[in-house]
């Protein structure tokens, strides 16, 4: 992981040039065998989280030998010569902003070479303790977060690599897992905090791994370690500990997946993986974000409208952003899909442009992009990719964090692209001096709370699926919302037509009978979005006209609208949420019926037909 700034340390809190490298693989084993061709073995099993360099460390005959890349792990192998020993620790990283630097991948050593060390997260304070090793003499070779950690631990004290790691993780702030090594000794220590960290137990061998997949061929027998716990493996052990080094027990799991199920951390498809890693993708989304910003000004001038452009998906949360920027800023924004853009000949007077692009490399909203700063604006990238083509074009990037999705229906992203215009209208919103303290505390609460509220869900996955075995037969479905929800069913209809091919057509609520109510009947299912905010009272109105044309309605309603049930058909809850966050909790429920109704028609899922990815066409 890496966190790279281009500005000022101030304005890297929240936006412009920094990049993220989480989601990275780690893999480490100590043994009896020789352990050069087991690790790079294991590292290829990590290949589908998507990376682009790699490297390797090495105890190789009491000296520490390490071998670094760009590209792709085979290329690492075909530089190396045999890295003879039992001991090895090797890493990918993925996507880098701008070109990847065999210098900027791990594993990183000290200034005498003593130790060597892979880093998965984000630590928030290196900044400060980077400037620290610098003035102590302390000789970087990297622009990355992590090298900060191999640099302390020439510093700390204790008598032994358990103990320094410890001291070092003790100064640290962020999420890391980490594996070090140390010159003449056959052990690993790793540990964890809010980054993925497992162990696998062989005999008389021992592994650290990312995720089970890199280990499963190996042994099935896994440790998985919590946030702040700590692990010292040798060949012949496995030590568990806390940070504060009080040892404790754990028994093996046994890992009855194979390996294919394993890479989808055993989800059935990537796309119920992904939506299900949305708690995780909003937590690394907010990470380091939130604080400081009143005095974190970034925008030098007063920006008098916003455009936002995107494709699809990221239009759609173009869409949200709308609501959101104007609620927080009251800067009046526009939403355009990127394709039409270049055909409006009215322009307003240099608005700031915001592309989303979860790929970042979509060729309408780089052309968008590219009409854009001819046209004399400023422009952010929202973006998923570190380096993708968009982060060139723009002057600024706002990287959402969800970590690499192969899906090709967007879930995460989408959430975490709203996370980031939470974020921008936030910070437009100081700027412009219209949030009020308590209104911005009040905010920052109610984001801080976004995953538990989406996990709570998820853990309701199953009622969805009830109600989506129901609808499965539909031929076609309407979505229906108002003010910011209308947006909301637009995506949730996107995702059913591209998963389950089931016509959907999201509409705004007021619009039905303005036409599209000629199409409704007993089989024309309707969901509904009644959010508990100044709208509900009108969609409550909207069920009715509904249910009047015998349309059979799921409302999706907030805990605590016990009435929807007197109206609606079906009814599913989300929790309650400021109404400014109603669409994530909304939309998460929306992905679940989608993905529920595709399985029940017998769907392909992660690859549906005649879509890809990427659309590197326009
Ligand atoms: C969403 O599920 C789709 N796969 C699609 O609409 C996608 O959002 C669109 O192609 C834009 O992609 P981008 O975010 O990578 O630019």
């Amino acid at each position: 992981m890496e966190a790279r700034y281009r500005g000022t340390s101030r304005q890297g809190q929240f936006i412009a040039e920094r990049t993220w490298f989480h989601l990275c693989g780690i893999v480490g084993f100590t043994g009896e065998r020789e352990a050069q061709e087991i690790v790079l073995d294991c590292l290829k099993r990590l290949e589908y989280r998507g990376y682009d360099s790699a490297g390797i460390a090495m105890i190789s005959d009491g000296a520490l030998t390490l071998k670094k890349s760009v590209g792709e792990i085979s290329a690492l192998e075909s530089q190396i010569e045999r890295m003879p020993g039992l001991t090895g620790i090797a890493h990918t990283r993925w996507a880098t902003h701008g070109k990847p630097t065999t210098a900027n991948a791990h594993p990183f050593t000290d200034c005498k070479g003593e130790y060597a060390l892979v880093h998965n997260g984000i630590l928030t304070n290196y900044m400060e303790l980077k400037e620290q090793l610098i003035k102590r003499g302390h000789k970087f070779t990297s622009e990355t977060d992590s090298e900060v950690l191999v640099h302390m631990l020439e510093e700390v004290a204790g008598a032994d690599l358990k103990s320094k790691v410890l001291a070092v993780l003790k100064l640290v702030e962020g999420s890391y897992a980490i594996a070090v090594v140390q010159k003449g000794h056959d052990e690993i220590v790793a540990a964890r905090n809010e980054s993925p960290l497992i162990v696998g137990v062989g005999h008389d061998e021992n592994f650290i791994a990312s995720d089970v997949t890199a280990i499963l061929k190996h042994t099935n027998e896994v440790i998985y370690l919590l946030d702040r716990e700590a692990v010292r493996i040798t060949p012949k052990g496995v030590e568990l500990f806390d940070l504060n080094g009080v040892a404790f027990e754990r028994d093996p799991k046994k890992v009855s997946w194979n390996l294919e199920d394993a890479e989808k951390s055993g989800y059935a498809h990537f796309m119920l993986k992904e939506i299900f890693e949305q708690p995780r993708a909003i937590h690394e989304s907010l990470l380091g974000r939130l604080e400081g910003q009143e005095d974190d000004a970034f925008f030098k001038e007063q920006f008098t409208s916003i455009k936002i452009l995107g494709c699809g998906t990221s239009y759609h949360a173009g869409l949200v952003g709308k609501y959101i920027i104007e609620e927080l800023s009251r800067i009046p924004t526009n939403a355009q899909i990127s394709s039409e853009y270049r055909y409006s000949p009215v322009t307003e007077a240099k608005p700031l442009v915001v592309c989303i692009s979860q790929s970042g490399e979509t060729a309408d909203t780089l052309a968008a992009a590219r009409e854009a700063k001819k046209r004399g604006c400023k422009t952010i990238a929202i973006t998923n990719v570190l380096g993708s083509a968009i982060t060139r074009e723009a002057d600024f990037v706002i990287y959402t964090r969800a970590g690499p999705e192969i899906g090709v229906a967007a879930t995460k992203t989408f959430v975490t692209q709203l996370i980031a215009l939470y974020l921008l209208g936030l910070r437009l919103g100081t700027i412009k001096n219209t949030i009020s303290s308590e209104r911005r505390r009040e905010i920052v609460s109610e984001m801080r709370a976004l995953p538990r509220i989406v996990q709570s869900v998820l853990n309701d996955a199953g009622k969805i699926e009830d109600f989506a075995k129901k609808y499965k037969c539909a031929q076609s479905m309407f979505f229906i919302g108002r003010h910011m929800n209308y947006p909301t069913s637009l995506e949730g209809a996107l995702k059913t037509k591209e998963i389950s091919y089931i016509h959907g057509e999201g509409y705004p609520a007021g619009e039905l009978k303005h036409g599209p109510l000629a199409l409704l009947s007993k089989d024309t299912p309707v969901v509904a979005i009644c959010a508990a905010d100044h709208t509900y009272e009108k969609m409550l109105g909207n069920v009715r006209e509904v249910t009047a044309r015998e349309s059979p309605v799921l409302a999706i309603g907030v805990e605590g609208n016990q009435d929807l049930e007197k109206y609606a058909e079906d009814v599913f809850l989300v929790p309650k949420v400021d109404p400014l966050f109603s669409p994530i909790p909304i939309i998460v429920a929306l992905q679940l019926f989608a993905y529920y109704l595709a399985i029940a028609r017998g769907c392909p899922i992660d690859k549906p037909r005649n879509i890809a990815k990427t659309v590197t066409v326009e």
